[in-house]
């Protein structure tokens, strides 16, 4: 199993590292426009490969698409992270460019590859690897519901007191402050939904929490974060190479599921050897229904900018 992951940054790496830690793949590359980088990151995980006791074998390369040819997945995090106060649609402009051109050269060297997209924003970015390539829906994939549901978790058990393995939850709709859907009514603490312990406040304050998950980082961080979306893409690389047909909410290309249409957004799906496959319908409360349409609109209005 051979994994590429464009952009050996701060997500990237840390992409790679989970990736190699969890012992899957025979081969990461790593690859950055940024000469010797790639190559400096990937000589510093081997060096923990004795340590953390992992065989994948990590190689970077400057630019060198001739490197990632037979890549069995290609995870795409290339491109600028946002600073504090920044939305994530701001960063559209430079990384619209990035992410057509490394997607067009990753399928020249891997015309059979499955595509995980990181780079923001993100639904956009995965709706315009659609637009300009012609691999097939369940080969494109975009990064953002698996982070914002363990982000969802973490500020469930919090409210909770809880530890986070007894806390299931997920979140669906665009990866935007404004566009998360945090589904709180399906949420659970060992199979008791968390209404029974949370209060409507509370559980208000969980979903506002988890909709600022990403900017609360940026601003402590001065950065966007790199650990929870690195184990959070690892957690998608491995369910594909180990054929584990786990659900991960992903943004996914929509034609007709919940309503909607011509547009890449997050929905839970189940992931296998083949990418996506089975884009997974469940029945939405009517509030859901009405904020999940909203979050839709909001990812038309940046679509528009492309
Ligand atoms: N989807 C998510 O949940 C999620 C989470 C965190 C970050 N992100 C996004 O991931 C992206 C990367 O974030 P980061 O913190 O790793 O940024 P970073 O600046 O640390 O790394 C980005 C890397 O991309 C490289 N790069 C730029 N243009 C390139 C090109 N044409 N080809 C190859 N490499 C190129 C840069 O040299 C840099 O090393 C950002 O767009 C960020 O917003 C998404």
């Amino acid at each position: 199993m051979k994994v590429t992951v464009v952009g050996a940054g701060a997500v990237g790496a840390s992409c790679a590292e989970y990736i190699a830690i969890k012992n899957f793949a025979s081969e990461v590359v790593l690859l950055d426009i940024k000469e010797g980088f790639a190559e400096g990151k990937a000589m510093d995980l081997m060096q923990t490969a004795s340590l953390n006791g992992f065989d994948t074998k990590i190689t970077g390369v400057t630019n060198d698409y001739s490197k990632t040819a037979e890549s069995d997945i290609c995870v795409i995090t290339s491109g600028i992270p946002r600073k504090p106060g920044m939305t994530r649609e701001e960063l559209i402009g430079i990384n619209a460019g990035i992410v057509k051109e490394v997607s067009s050269n990753l399928i020249k060297h891997s015309p059979e590859t499955i595509i995980i997209v990181v780079s923001n924003p993100m639904d956009t970015m995965t709706y315009l690897v659609h637009k300009s390539t012609d691999l097939p829906k369940n080969r494109i994939i975009g990064m953002g519901g698996a982070l914002d549901s363990a982000r969802f978790k973490y500020r469930l058990a919090e409210a909770l007191g809880a530890p986070i393995s007894d806390v299931d939850g997920m979140v669906i709709g665009g990866h935007s402050d404004t566009g998360m859907v945090p589904l709180t009514r399906l949420a659970t603490r060992n199979s008791v939904p968390v209404t029974e312990f949370l209060s409507e406040d509370r559980l208000g304050q969980v979903m506002e929490d988890t909709k600022v998950g990403g900017a609360t980082l940026t601003k402590l961080l001065g950065t966007s974060a790199w650990y929870a979306p690195g184990a959070a893409v690892s957690g998608l690389v491995q369910a594909i190479a180990c054929d584990q047909k786990k659900m991960f909410p992903c943004s996914v290309l929509l034609e007709g599921e919940y309503g909607l249409n011509d547009i890449c957004i997050g929905a839970p799906v189940i992931l296998g050897r083949n990418g996506i496959e089975k884009i997974v319908e469940i029945e939405l409360s009517d509030a859901e229904k009405t904020h999940m349409k909203e979050s839709a609109e909001g990812v038309r209005k940046t679509n528009d900018l492309l």
